[in-house]
């Protein structure tokens, strides 16, 4: 299957992040209203862009940690499709929020989002709760210490989808990085930066879609 393309806003106002998005929301298959734009606006982005795209998947990146089912009636109330949960969350707090997901009619569903120290232990418990989906995550404060892309990352990214997973990549992608996962069947690429600060961001959206389909079908 074709990996999507999700687009990061991780703007720091609304008035920003629809600007970001007016032209390329078209060549995107999943809008993220980034951590940072949800500390800065809450969760009115949201509301604002399920408004403009009634028909696109909608990402509520809060990384939740606490208080699951809460967040995820605040989340999917406002519109979002998809919300994220911290891998070191406990597995009520993810159920939590996966029961009111399933609550709804649609499509809405959680994303672990894997920073830091997480093992397989934990994997296997979250497959075993019914969560579907992982967020592998290269931070921007990793990126912006020196850390690249490697073979370890593409060791557990393997084992992540052997065991099942949607699995998402993320962190600082340039479209150059695609290709390192052409063997693998990704779920989903999310950019925020290569795309927003393009100098034609509409390009850079296209630029990512069509290396996509040049390594998956
Ligand atoms: C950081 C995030 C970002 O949304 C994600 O990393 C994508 O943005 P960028 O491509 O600019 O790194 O969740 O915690
Ligand atoms: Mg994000």
């Amino acid at each position: 299957m074709l990996p999507k393309l999700q687009v990061a806003l991780d703007n720091t106002s609304l008035k920003d992040a629809l600007a970001s998005i007016r032209d390329i929301g078209e060549h995107i298959d999943v809008i993220e209203v980034g951590t940072i734009l949800h500390v800065a606006e809450g969760l009115e982005p949201v509301r604002c862009l399920r408004a403009l795209y009634p028909e696109k998947i909608i990402l509520a990146d809060i990384k939740g940690a606490d208080a699951g089912s809460l967040l995820a009636k605040q989340c999917y109330g406002a519109g979002a499709t998809w919300m994220t949960v911290i891998c070191c969350a406990e597995i009520p707090t993810m159920t939590g929020m996966l029961d009111v997901a399933k609550s709804y009619e649609s499509d809405k569903d959680v994303q672990i989002e894997l920073y830091g120290d997480w093992t397989w232990d934990h994997a296997t418990s979250w497959k075993k709760a019914g969560l579907t989906q992982v967020v592998y995550h290269r931070s921007r404060d990793a990126q912006a210490a020196g850390q690249n892309w490697g073979p370890k990352d593409l060791e557990k990214l393997n084992k992540l989808c052997d065991m099942g997973f949607d699995v998402t990549v993320t962190g600082g992608l340039a479209v150059e990085d695609i290709k390192l996962f052409k063997d693998l069947p990704i779920y989903c690429f999310i950019a925020g930066r290569s795309i927003r600060d393009a100098k034609c961001p509409v390009t850079a959206a296209k630029s990512f879609k069509s290396e996509i389909s040049t390594y998956w079908s």
